[in-house]
């Protein structure tokens, strides 16, 4: 697959008062502390933990990894540029927040399972795993044909994901994080025309243009709508 690189970039995802929201939802399920160590598998820039460790004044600098090394990634954060499933098999690093922000969608299930394991091996006796993904049922982001075709496909299989990490976990938390989104039309048509989302990554170029049109069509200018994520959280004692 092609890798996913303008996920975030300049729009709802990277804005400060959606990360400022999200820091928020995470402060009621983690007692942030300024010893922590935080890993975020998919960090993308970097932008959560840079600013978990700004506010809490982290003394170890939490940990970002990806398979993309954008150039503008955060400066508070370490970042390593590899695969999940290498990093969390060889490392010997202990973590008291493992997240996955909308990105375990990105391996196989037999990947997850393994993914899943290995996350709690390397976790502090207290500490916990955060797995936030897209709500599969509640999606109400502005769509064209080809991508909502694409999305229920992605979101069908998040479903079995979710089953999977909870018979994984066993015992778990689900909480829900709910973004409202108010953007213009012309903005959300250069998040699709810079494929943000892993299901435009295989678009044709023409099928990228008529979903375009459809969307101009078909919504106005001005784009009120949520982003709804489903998390779920394992506590390891
Ligand atoms: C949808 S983005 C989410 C980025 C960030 N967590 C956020 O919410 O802003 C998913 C991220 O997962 C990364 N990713 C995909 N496969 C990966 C893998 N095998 N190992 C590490 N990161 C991966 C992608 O490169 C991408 O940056």
């Amino acid at each position: 697959m092609k890798k996913l690189k303008n996920w975030d970039y300049k729009n709802w995802l990277s804005s400060n008062e959606y990360i400022f929201k999200l820091t928020h939802f995470l402060k009621k399920q983690i007692n942030f502390t300024k010893e922590m160590n935080i890993l975020d598998i998919g960090c993308g820039r970097g932008k959560i933990i840079s600013v978990l460790s700004k506010k809490y004044q982290m003394v170890n600098l939490p940990l970002g990894i990806d398979i993309v090394k954008h150039k503008d990634i955060e400066k508070k954060i370490r970042f390593i540029k590899i695969n999940a499933l290498n990093y969390l098999s060889k490392t010997k690093e202990k973590f008291d927040i493992i997240l996955f922000k909308q990105s375990i969608h990105f391996f196989k299930l037999v990947e997850i399972k393994k993914i899943l394991k290995l996350s709690k091996r390397n976790l502090t006796p207290k500490g916990k795993v955060i797995i936030l993904a897209l709500h599969p049922k509640q999606n109400h982001w502005p769509l064209f044909k080809v991508f909502k075709s694409k999305l229920m496909k992605s979101l069908k299989k998040d479903e079995k994901i979710l089953n999977l990490i909870k018979f994984n976990f066993k015992k778990y938390k689900i909480n829900y994080f709910t973004f409202k989104v108010k953007t213009t039309r012309d903005l959300y048509l250069q998040m699709i025309e810079n494929r943000f989302n892993s299901c435009l990554l295989n678009l044709s170029l023409k099928e990228i243009k008529t979903g375009i049109e459809e969307i101009k069509r078909r919504y106005k200018k001005k784009l009120i709508f949520s982003d709804k994520l489903i998390c779920i959280s394992y506590k390891n004692t």
